[in-house]
Parts: structure tokens; sequence; C-alpha cells
């Protein structure tokens, strides 16, 4: 009994533990966004693999890389809080400085991930020549959007 309990209040502190991660998280919106860009990372480097024949391409794996592409580009624009330029950050003072020119690069990534949803449908594209179709003009903005707004180095 008293071992059971022991587990039982443990399993709820790192219940609470767990729970509080997100919240500091959003607390720093240069983490949240940096997060983003990392998983956005991976998810290229998976599809990169795939389109160049180094790993074995499969319609969930397409999937799974146009998705996470998809999530980042609605999300990725909700961290960029006047003040956020200061710190340990890859983003250049052009973001703040041009507005405008930043909201339509993430404009034309949305709307290449939009598309390319459309292209993967239910269970993902069905080959990889499909895959790269869907996946080219996402990549396309990656670069884009780093030339301006991103620091260099
Ligand atoms: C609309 C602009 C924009 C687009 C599109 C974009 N990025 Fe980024 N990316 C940024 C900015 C800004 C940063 C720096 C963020 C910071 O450090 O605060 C960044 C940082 C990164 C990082 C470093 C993340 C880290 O751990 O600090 C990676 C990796 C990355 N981008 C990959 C990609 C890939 C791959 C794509 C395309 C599939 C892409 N990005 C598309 C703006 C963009």
């Amino acid at each position: 009994m008293h071992y059971f309990r022991k587990f039982v209040v443990a399993g709820l502190a790192a219940g609470l533990g767990f729970a509080a991660i997100p919240a500091q998280a959003s607390d720093d919106p240069v983490a949240v966004r940096q997060s983003l860009m990392a998983s956005m990372g991976a998810a290229a480097g998976l599809a990169g693999g795939m389109m160049k024949g180094e790993i074995a391409y499969s319609p969930a794996a397409g999937k799974s890389a146009i998705a996470t592409a998809r999530a980042v580009s609605l999300s990725f624009g909700d961290y960029f809080p006047a003040g956020s330029d200061q710190g340990n950050t890859g983003a250049a003072p052009s973001i703040w400085e041009n507005a405008d020119g930043f909201a339509a690069e993430l404009a034309k990534f949305t709307d290449a991930t939009a598309k390319a949803t459309e292209a993967s449908g239910k269970d993902g594209p069905a080959d990889v020549e499909a895959f790269k179709a869907a996946m080219g003009p996402i990549f396309g903005t990656c670069k884009s959007c780093h030339e301006t707004y991103r620091k260099k180095n």
C-alpha cells in the first residue's frame, strides 16, 4: 500500500512537471519559433533523403514531412512579438523593419504547404515523384525567406 501511494504521487509530480514545460516555452517566443524551425529542419532532412534516394520512400513518411511543414507554416509567424529580436536568435532585424516583406514570405510558405497538403491526400503522395512535386515548392521557400530574414552565419 505504502509503495503504491508513493508511486502515484511520483506519477502525479511527473505529470505536473510535464505540464509545466509548454507553459514555460510559451513565455519564450524565441524558443518556440526555434523549435518549430528545428522540426521543420528535421522533416526537411527526411524529405531530402527520400528525394535523393538515400532513404526509402514511403507515403506515410512523405505525408509526415508535409504535415510538419503545414503545421510549422501556420504557426511560425505567431512568435515574433516586438522585442524578440534580442538575445540568442537567428531572426534578422529585417523581420521587424520590413514586416510586410516577412508576411509575404510567410504567405509563400503557407501557400506551398497548402498545395502540398492537398496533393498529399489521405495516405500521402503515392510515389517519390509525386512527393517531389509536392515538396519541391516548399523547399523553395526556405532559401527565399532565410536569405533576407535569417541572420547569416
Ligand atoms: C518565412 C520565413 C522562413 C521560412 C519560409 C523558413 N524559415 Fe527557417 N528560419 C527562419 C528564421 C527567421 C529563423 C531564425 C529563428 C530564430 O532563431 O529566432 C529560421 C531558422 C531555421 C533553422 C534553425 C532552427 C534552430 O534550431 O534555431 C532551421 C533548421 C530552419 N530554419 C530550416 C528551415 C527549412 C528546412 C525551411 C523550409 C522547409 C525553412 N526553414 C523555412 C525563417 C524561415
